[in-house]
């Protein structure tokens, strides 16, 4: 098992060193909780680049007040067995804000809709930490997961509009064998919304093939919305077809184009997408 790297200057000379080594690298930041969705992120990392760091760290200022900030899962050192060698180094700083933080990243455009009406202060909090976590951890590439779409779409913005010296990479979405997306946050499901919760990508996939089928969006999207609610989730937030660089929604049914949901399950909120030309 690796050792964990708290400080930045640590985490820093390490990645320099590799570097003089001609080594290259590639990040996974994740905020722990660490299921087989990230570790796939971790072997992708692995296999892309000569060494792998893990970032654990869960980041204040992406949550507002009335969310799971205090019962966000944090065990590290079930997370350390979990990662085993998957990882070169694992840093997870105590605290990775100076007591008199005073700045935020503000990104507009693909931030902007879908998570941010209903999580306004997310993508600040995303954006000002992924890039924290960039410049201390100055790898070559950094990887993230589709099942946050807007999240990956914001940072590639992020790197394009700051210039920053990083490859993204992204990975498709792990799944249960039933469908339902892994996520920290699972655990906290009751028996029975968990036996809701695959619904959620199902109906994903049935308004895709009905897209595909010529159904008109603004029908498919409303009969996909009727189905959510009729399945027994307890809230929806959103179910979209989006244009896939730029988030804005979209009539136009492409393989690309990509169909965006979150819905609620008691205290759990899911969020979970497809691109159309995903369903077979
Ligand atoms: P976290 O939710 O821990 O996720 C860390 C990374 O794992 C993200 O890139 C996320 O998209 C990816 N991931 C999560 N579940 C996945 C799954 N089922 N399949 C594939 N990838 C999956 O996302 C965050 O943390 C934070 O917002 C972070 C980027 C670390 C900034 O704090």
């Amino acid at each position: 098992m690796r050792q964990v790297v708290q400080d930045r200057q640590d985490a820093r000379t390490r990645i320099a060193e590799w570097r003089g080594k001609g080594l290259t690298s590639c990040l996974v930041p994740t905020m722990g909780g660490i299921h087989a969705g990230h570790l796939a992120l971790m072997e992708r990392a692995r296999a892309v680049a000569d060494r792998a760091v893990v970032s654990i760290y869960v980041n204040p200022t992406q949550f507002a007040a009335n969310e799971d900030f205090d019962s966000y899962p944090r065990c590290l050192e079930a997370d350390m067995a979990s990662i085993g060698q998957r990882a070169d180094m694992v840093y997870a700083p105590v605290d990775l804000y100076h007591p008199s933080h005073a700045t935020q990243v503000n990104p507009a455009g693909a931030a902007l809709g879908l998570e941010s009406e209903f999580r306004p202060h997310f993508f600040t909090g995303v954006a000002t930490v992924v890039l924290k976590l960039l410049n201390q951890l100055p790898t070559d590439s950094a990887i993230f997961g589709q099942k946050d779409y807007q999240q990956l779409t914001v940072i590639r913005q992020l790197v394009r509009d700051l210039d920053l010296p990083v490859e993204i990479l992204d990975h498709p979405t792990v799944r249960e064998a039933d469908g339902l997306a892994l996520s920290s946050r699972n655990i906290h499901m009751a028996a029975e919304h968990r036996a809701i919760a695959p619904q959620l990508q199902a109906i994903l996939r049935r308004t895709a093939q009905q897209l595909l089928a010529g159904t008109r969006p603004k029908t498919a999207l409303v009969d996909g919305r009727d189905l959510l609610r009729r399945s027994g989730f307890t809230g929806i937030d959103y179910l979209q077809l989006c244009n896939p660089m730029t988030l804005q929604p979209t009539e136009a049914v492409t393989a690309e184009a990509r169909l965006l949901g979150a819905v609620h399950l008691g205290a759990v909120r899911l969020i979970d997408n497809i691109a159309l030309g995903d369903v077979k």
